[in-house]
């Protein structure tokens, strides 16, 4: 018989519903909170009311669009932490709940885990899978890690940023550039345009495998400020200048840890996952670095790279296997170890 797991996914601004069958997908519906935008930022409080304006009609779609009924489900797959607290409520008790009602096992995915498992995913694009152990850079808002994963339940992170996240380094520098939020897929559309040399900002590289990012962040923001006191619409005339610099110095840092990781560790894969796998300059990077290593490289679809459900129900499916069971009295945590 065929296993079906529900993945519910609600750890920030997006609500996100998906619906597997033996690890293929058959939907995958992501309502992405406007709200937040003239804040500039996720305001936690709005996240967690949209969550519940969205949950039912968008697990009600996913298993529309997936051709199931409810009852057809085995189990629901729902993201426990980590994020933010409000948000993971909403779908962590809307998971219990119907596991109730349908009298279905419950599980419980740890979001990071779901993004690396993401290349497990399959659809009729994305069909071949990752041999252990790989290696995988995660690069999402909140994190940055290189996490050496030899099975589904047994991951290692062997160099993580020690201040912000590869994420927070585009969004913290399209905020002062006065871009979007959230300003990664800004500072990507505009750096096409731009010259990656234009400018040179500073580029930390701690010892080891750990990244940072804080003193870029300081080194654009001071260069902005000199600049802006000479041009005040420097901005405005280098912006794509601007961006492509700052994308190409992002990418440098990650691509240099990777590849003396992968060095070190002697891998034959390496993969990309999180938010930050969108960027299309990183994704370039990574199939270049893998190319000249000769090493098998994964780069998820588009879709799989900013928060999705399809994520949370693929690890859930192979938690399913190992009867890795969720007990009705965990709650979520917004910083779950990982
Ligand atoms: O994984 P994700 O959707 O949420 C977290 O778990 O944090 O990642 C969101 C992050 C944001 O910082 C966003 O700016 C970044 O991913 N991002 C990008 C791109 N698309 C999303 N950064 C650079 N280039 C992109 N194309
Ligand atoms: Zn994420």
């Amino acid at each position: 018989m065929s296993v079906i797991i529900l993945g519910i996914e609600s750890s920030c601004d997006d609500t996100s519903a998906a619906v597997i069958r033996d690890g293929h997908l058959l939907s995958n519906l992501i309502s992405t909170q406007q709200v937040h935008e003239e804040y500039g930022g996720v305001v936690p409080e709005l996240a967690s009311r949209a969550h519940q304006a969205n949950i039912v009609p968008v697990v009600d779609m996913a298993i529309k669009q997936a051709g199931i009924k409810l009852g057809d489900i085995s189990a629901i797959a729902f993201t426990r932490g980590p994020g933010l607290l409000g948000s993971l409520l909403v779908g962590t008790s809307f998971a219990k709940g119907l596991a109730i009602a349908q009298n279905i096992p419950l599980i419980e995915v740890n979001h990071l885990h779901g993004h690396i498992l993401s290349h497990f995913i399959l659809t009729s694009n994305q069909t071949q899978v990752p041999g252990f152990p790989f290696l995988c850079l995660l690069v999402s808002g909140g994190h940055t890690q290189l996490v050496l994963v030899n099975n589904f339940d047994d991951m290692q992170i062997i160099g993580k940023t020690i201040d912000d996240a590869a994420g927070e380094a585009f969004d913290k520098c399209a905020k002062v550039m006065g871009l979007g939020y959230p300003g990664g897929p800004e500072v990507d559309k505009l750096s096409a345009l731009g010259k990656p040399t234009a400018f040179r900002f500073a580029k930390p590289l701690p010892h080891g495998l750990d990244f940072s990012f804080s003193g870029l962040k300081t080194s654009f923001l001071y260069f902005l400020r000199d600049n802006l006191e000479k041009d005040p619409n420097f901005i405005e005339n280098r912006k794509y200048d601007l961006c492509a610099s700052l994308q190409h110095t992002i990418v440098t840092i990650l691509i240099d840890k990777l590849g003396t990781a992968a060095r070190k560790l002697g891998v034959k894969e390496i993969a990309l996952a999180g938010g930050v796998a969108a960027n299309s300059g990183l994704r370039d990077a990574v199939m270049r670095l893998g190319k000249k290593r000769g090493l098998r490289t994964f780069i998820p679809e588009l879709k799989f790279t900013t928060d999705n459900a399809a994520m949370i129900a693929i690890a859930g499916y192979y938690k399913f296997k190992k009867n890795e069971f969720a007990d009705h009295s965990l709650t979520p945590q917004a910083r779950l170890p990982f």
